[in-house]
């Protein structure tokens, strides 16, 4: 529902109706689910650059490695039963390049074949698809031949995703081609805390720029290839949104800074979709005139707010510190609670004009309660965006079942199902049981919203 099509009255109502158990506060036709990604929940992804960097020591938390993880791998049915059997409408989660491309150029038939499985099992049980093509993990031969710091990788990404589209096109029903393009650049090449473990600005904008124009190629390829085949498909990315507040509001340069890492951060890779321009710091500005509108839908990923502040001696940061507020509810992973961001981050991807989604947004603790709420007062949150006009028509909690959490391995627990790993046993949490409920009614239950 654009803003403008509906009238004064009809938001009202549904601004009253948000506390109400009674009438619908969110769409018919919602989308509702969980997302996952491959490395996190499938286990043995023994193709690609992390599995290869868990092995070294020290790189992960504990030493953990993924190894099995949740084993969804051979799981899924029995994973996708108990979503569908908790209401969820509908699934994300990525491929695993590795294992359908293997070697350079080799395309593996059985890969596609599980993969067909896995995708139709969700339409069996009448779930809509959402799949993300790039989600962190490349194939080993790709890192070894330098990855997505060389412009090949465009032409590469792009193969591989006609392939896919071609294979499982009929499976999917709505694309992300790269899951958090900007957390991928800054985390691998800018801050160099995940492989390749690379620490340099230029390097990770140059990055930057290869994901946006190998998404650009895999738009077209998508779209090209499937309306060929009669169908319409709907393609776009899962960016990663920060609430960044100046740490000292009173100063000019926080707040300068805060609003420059909100452009750069944010808006510059949405941006370069939506116009084909390029223009990420310290690397040459380009237009592609063809990248310009290649998003379907915008996909929100939100989690928490930084506060950030200038820093003179911080160039190798762009002279940016960051910090989390003090005295403020935080996850196991010390990132802040903030509902009231996922609210203004809704309201500031109005500007583009596009449907949304919300293709992740989670909590890791082991304090159910606190996911409790968590769920609860973030959907309060995405409800009032809604009220105020931005087009959400779906939301996937991260995630279904606890997972393999990157840098910080199996700690953190982020699902709404529970798994032992030693039996891989899954749990349903009650927090799970509450989101089921939200799903079942469309709406906010009264009670909790005190
Ligand atoms: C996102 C990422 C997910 C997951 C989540 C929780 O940045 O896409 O893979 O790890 O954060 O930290």
């Amino acid at each position: 529902m654009h803003e403008g099509l509906e009238g004064k009255g009809a938001r009202e109502e549904r601004r009253n109706a948000m506390g109400g158990d009674v009438r619908r506060v969110f769409p018919e036709g919602f989308l509702w689910g969980a997302a996952t990604s491959s490395h996190q929940v499938e286990g043995n992804n023994v193709n690609n650059d992390w599995w290869d960097w868990e092995q070294l020591p020290g790189k992960v938390a504990h030493g953990d490695k993924s190894g099995d993880a949740c084993d969804q791998y051979n799981r899924y049915r029995q994973d996708f039963e108990m979503a569908r059997d908790l209401g969820h409408n509908a699934h994300r989660l990525s491929l695993e390049w590795s294992r359908i491309e293997p070697e350079e150029g080799r395309f593996d038939r059985a890969a596609v074949e599980h993969c067909r499985d896995v995708l139709g099992t969700l339409k069996s049980l009448g779930m809509a698809t959402m799949v993300t093509l790039h989600h962190f993990t490349n194939p080993r031969w790709l890192a070894a031949k330098g990855g997505w710091l060389r412009p090949e990788v465009v032409g590469l990404f792009e193969r591989y995703s006609r392939h896919v589209a071609v294979e499982l096109g009929d499976l999917v029903d709505l694309w992300v081609t790269i899951n958090e393009p900007m957390v991928y650049a800054t985390q691998s090449f800018l801050f160099g805390v995940w492989p390749p473990e690379k620490k340099s600005v230029v390097l990770a904008f140059r990055v930057a720029k290869n994901l946006a124009k190998a998404h650009g190629r895999a738009y077209h390829a998508i779209h090209e290839l499937l309306e060929a085949r009669g169908m319409r498909p709907l393609v776009g990315i899962a960016k990663n949104m920060m609430v960044f507040d100046p740490k000292r509001p009173e100063s000019r340069w926080d707040r300068a800074v805060a609003s420059k890492i909100d452009r750069i951060f944010n808006k510059s890779f949405l941006d370069a979709l939506t116009t084909g321009v390029m223009a990420f710091p310290l690397v040459r500005r380009e237009t592609d005139p063809k990248l310009a509108g290649t998003q379907d839908f915008i996909g929100v990923n939100y989690y928490s707010r930084t506060l950030v502040g200038f820093n003179i001696r911080k160039p190798q940061t762009l002279f940016i510190d960051m910090a989390v507020k003090e005295d403020v509810e935080k996850n196991n992973l010390g990132w802040e609670i903030y509902p009231k961001g996922i609210y203004r981050i809704l309201m500031s991807v109005k500007e583009y004009g596009l449907p949304v989604y919300i293709t992740e947004n989670g909590i890791a603790t082991t304090d159910d309660k606190q996911r409790e709420r968590f769920l609860v007062s973030h959907l309060r949150e995405v409800a009032s965006a809604i009220a105020d006009g931005v087009d959400v028509r779906g939301y996937f909690h991260w995630s279904l079942v606890d997972n393999f959490e990157w840098k910080e391995g199996f700690t953190p627990r982020f699902g709404l199902v529970e798994v032992d790993y030693k039996t891989q046993a899954r749990i349903v949490r009650p927090s799970a049981r509450l989101y089921s409920e939200i799903i079942r009614t469309g709406s906010l239950p009264q009670e909790r919203l005190q």
